[in-house]
């Protein structure tokens, strides 16, 4: 009896000396980064003090509780409010900076841009459904990637509007013309699921079809759908995932795998066999990535990880900004005239990149909707070597930082982009004019900045552009047919509308 009385008190001190180790450990470490901050010319940071200090839950449950009010941008909005532009907080135990401040931003993404990664995130997190491309690796391997993709993406985006216009086309004769009402978020992410499949494996899912289609590229996009969520909730755990379980989810992957080797093996053959009967420039041209990447290699491997790695920010992003904006124009007639003014404007011409281009208030009308409901609010970034952020120490928050190795920076766009001292005070209004006229700069990067800038960026505002001057085309008025004024947002990478984008449209004749 003595003796367990014993072991379990040796037992009990030895779990309260746990939490004391811990403290002593966190306390080292944080003189340690003060002494080295110090010697650096650099300030504390502006610290969130956490009811939780070991891993975070409190900020957590937080997150969690906004993103289920529909609210997701509410905690860094919140926190950025209080602490000032930039805040350290802890993500599961790891450091992780918050940032809306546009210098800051500059420095990780241009200025210093080789000390902070994308694949000890992306990595982790992605490598068994995404493998090694453009969104999960850094340096060489990137740079690889990214040299491959982007002279597609430039040719692809002045050449491609008549292949569009037909997944268009399909879209436009679902819009009821008789007053009643139409959901466009459903519409406008199955139109550009349409083309993105088309672009990518050069087989479209064909979501806006009428006839039952049963396939493989259908089944794909559902499959995808099923194993992003999955990959969503690995991020949100952070270390932690492993709580999900990863059987289920690797056999969605591998099925998604298997269908798209099929796709390339498909190519492959037929390009052996074009070749054998004609010369390269017999062949039809149009700029299917999946055939630009079979030219190029025969590493499957690496073609279909190149695939997934693009099919993954395709996904739903140009749909989503689609049915954002027509949200926004429901609620603005103001705005819709004067697009429609400018869309009339030039009469039936053939619809060109050069044309779309021009269209000065369209583009002001994608960018002001970019700035307040963008499908994508942020980035995640990890510090690779020590690096010094120019603010967000001392008190004014002013003042230099130091980033070390393993630190995480989630930079939140949507703070920045709505932040009254860049914006003025009706900074969350909805007013395109500010941007006519407006020259580029770090306080406006929906599309992000630097090297790794999306290179999809000119294609998706061609071709946002182009629906929406084909629905001014056709019709006269957009109205609200939404209970709810505000957005309220549901996220699973992508931040889209909750109730969709309920309107009516007025047929011009
Ligand atoms: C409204 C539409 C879109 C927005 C706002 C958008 C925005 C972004 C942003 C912010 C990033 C940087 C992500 C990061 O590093 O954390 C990015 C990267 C990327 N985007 Fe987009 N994107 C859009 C549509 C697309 C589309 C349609 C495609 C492909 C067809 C695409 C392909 C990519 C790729 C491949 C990258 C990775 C670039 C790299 O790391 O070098 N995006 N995009």
């Amino acid at each position: 009896m003595f003796e367990a009385l014993l072991s379990w008190s040796g037992l009990a001190s030895t779990f309260a000396l746990v939490p004391l180790f811990y403290v002593a450990s966190w306390g080292v470490k944080e003189l340690r980064y003060r002494v080295a901050a110090g010697k650096a010319g650099c300030a504390t940071p502006a610290k969130y003090w956490h009811k939780d200090p070991f891993l975070g839950l409190d900020l957590f449950i937080k997150r969690i509780t906004d993103m289920q009010a529909g609210d997701s941008l509410a905690t860094d909005r919140i926190l950025l409010d209080t602490y000032g532009k930039t805040v350290l907080t802890n993500n599961w135990g790891v450091k992780q900076y918050v940032t809306m401040d546009s210098a800051n931003m500059q420095t990780i993404l241009a200025t210093q841009v080789d000390k902070f990664g994308n694949a000890p995130l992306n990595h982790k997190m992605c490598e068994a459904f995404l493998g090694d491309g453009i969104i999960t690796m850094d340096g060489h391997a990137w740079k690889r990637s990214r040299q491959l993709l982007n002279p597609v993406f430039t040719r692809a985006q002045v050449s491609e509007l008549s292949s569009f216009e037909v997944h268009v086309g399909k879209m436009m004769s679902k819009i009821p013309r008789d007053g009643s009402m139409v959901d466009m978020q459903p519409l406008c992410k199955m139109l550009f699921l349409d083309s993105s499949t088309e672009f990518i494996f050069g087989k479209s899912a064909n979501t806006l079809s009428s006839e039952a289609d049963n396939s493989v590229a259908r089944r794909l996009s559902t499959l995808f759908d099923e194993s992003l969520q999955t990959m969503f909730k690995r991020f949100m755990l952070g270390r932690f995932r492993f709580l999900l379980g990863e059987k289920q989810w690797l056999q969605t992957c591998a099925e998604v795998h298997s269908i798209i080797d099929g796709f390339i093996d498909e190519e492959v053959q037929a390009q052996k066999s074009a070749k054998s009967t004609s010369t390269d420039s017999d062949i039809p041209y149009n700029y299917v990535l999946l055939k630009e990447l079979v030219k190029e290699t025969d590493d499957k491997r690496f073609i279909r990880n190149e695939l997934m790695n693009v099919y993954f920010p395709a996904r739903d992003t140009a749909g989503i900004l689609t049915s954002n904006i027509i949200f926004m124009l429901a609620r603005h007639p103001d705005v819709w005239n004067k697009l429609r003014e400018e869309v009339l404007s030039i009469g039936d011409q053939k619809l060109t990149f050069e044309l779309l281009k021009s269209l000065k208030y369209v583009h002001a009308v994608i960018s002001e909707t970019l700035r307040l409901q963008s499908p994508i609010g942020g980035s995640w970034k990890t510090c690779l070597s020590p690096c010094i952020l120019p603010h967000g120490g001392g008190a004014s928050g002013q003042d230099p930082i130091l980033l070390e190795p393993g630190d995480e920076v989630r930079m939140s766009f949507t703070p920045m982009h709505t932040d009254p001292e860049i914006w003025g005070n009706d900074s969350e209004e909805f007013h395109p004019e500010r941007f006519l006229g407006m020259k580029q700069s770090w306080n406006f990067i929906p599309f992000m900045g630097g090297r790794r800038i999306c290179p999809a960026q000119q294609n998706v505002l061609t071709d946002v552009c182009y629906v929406l001057v084909r629905l001014a085309r056709e019709f006269k008025a957009v109205e609200r047919r939404d209970e709810t004024l505000a957005y309220v947002d549901a996220i699973v990478f992508t931040r889209e509308s909750k109730n969709g984008a309920k309107v009516a449209f007025v047929p011009a004749k």
